[in-house]
């Protein structure tokens, strides 16, 4: 299976940090942010990936691509341990990459994946969405894909009051914590949501998809919403993910999760703890 990371938006709700710099290249405690997305990915099974980017996106490239003058310092420093994680980069998956030309919204940019994904199922993995679990959250998704032959998406429950920011979906759980799903929304006001549970950031898709998107008309903000598209799909499922989501587009969470890793670091916690004591 092939995965899709679409990285091509502007990552407004993170200016100024995100003005010359991609959202999915902000550093969550030691690693840019997609490099989490691409490791699930391959834990997942996949190492295939097509990475939608836009303008001032090109450091993604360069992050994956090889740096044969930095390796090249770093051997001749010694600095053995350092080259490892450097040279581990380039080795992790096959990554491609596509340009979305104009910002046309999420489903819009998964059209652009059209020609590299063909005529199979693929994931769909927001860059900038990390995810934490015992078993990869996309696993769990091409599980779910392969039970009930038909797409599936992660589900979260989200306090009432930010339904607003999510595609939000109306189901009938069939088994614990799965659901055929029958309505999906995107970003409704609170009085019209159809229930809690949110789409999160992860989907795997039968290639129908991509005919759907074509004829989907802009949607929410104007843009063409993903979430329209899957809606007239003949039939998909939702997995609430065990495990935990964290959404690195917004400031605060992104600021929680480095601490939150940090502290599941050996050689940073002690010191962390002790600073935060101080701090506080
Ligand atoms: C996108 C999707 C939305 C989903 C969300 C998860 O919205 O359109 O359905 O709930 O990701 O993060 P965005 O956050 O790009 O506005």
């Amino acid at each position: 299976m092939k995965a899709v990371i679409p990285a091509a938006g502007f990552g407004t709700r993170f200016l100024p940090a995100t003005k010359a710099q991609p959202k999915e290249m902000l550093p969550v405690f030691d690693k840019p942010t997609i490099q989490y997305v691409i490791e699930e990915a391959v834990a997942s099974g996949i190492d295939d990936i097509l990475i939608i980017t836009g303008k001032g996106k090109r450091s993604i490239e360069d992050h994956f691509d090889k740096s044969f003058e930095l390796e090249h310092t770093l051997k001749i420093a010694g600095k053995d341990e350092f080259l490892e994680q450097v040279q581990a980069i380039t080795d992790l998956a096959d990554i491609y990459y596509v340009r979305q030309k104009e910002q046309k919204g999420l489903g819009d940019a998964i059209y652009c994946a059209k020609k590299h994904v063909a005529d199979e199922p693929f994931a769909v993995m927001l860059g900038d969405t990390i995810t934490k679990g015992s078993m990869p959250c996309t696993k769990q998704l091409i599980d779910t894909y392969n039970k009930y032959d038909s797409s599936a998406i992660a589900l979260e429950r989200v306090p009432t009051e930010k339904v607003e920011r999510y595609g939000i979906i109306d189901g009938v759980e069939i088994e614990k914590n799965t659901y055929e799903i029958n309505k999906l929304v995107e970003k409704p006001p609170v009085s019209e949501a159809p229930s809690d549970l949110a789409i999160m950031g992860r989907y795997v898709l039968s290639p129908d998809i991509f005919d759907l998107i074509k004829e989907t008309a802009p949607g929410v903000g104007g843009e063409i919403q993903l979430t329209d598209a899957l809606s007239k799909l003949n039939s998909i499922y939702g997995s609430i993910f065990n495990g935990k989501t964290y959404d690195i587009g917004n400031r605060l969470e992104w600021l929680k999760t480095s601490i939150e890793f940090a502290m599941d670091d050996d050689m940073a916690r002690d010191d962390l703890i002790q600073y935060m004591k101080n701090l506080i």
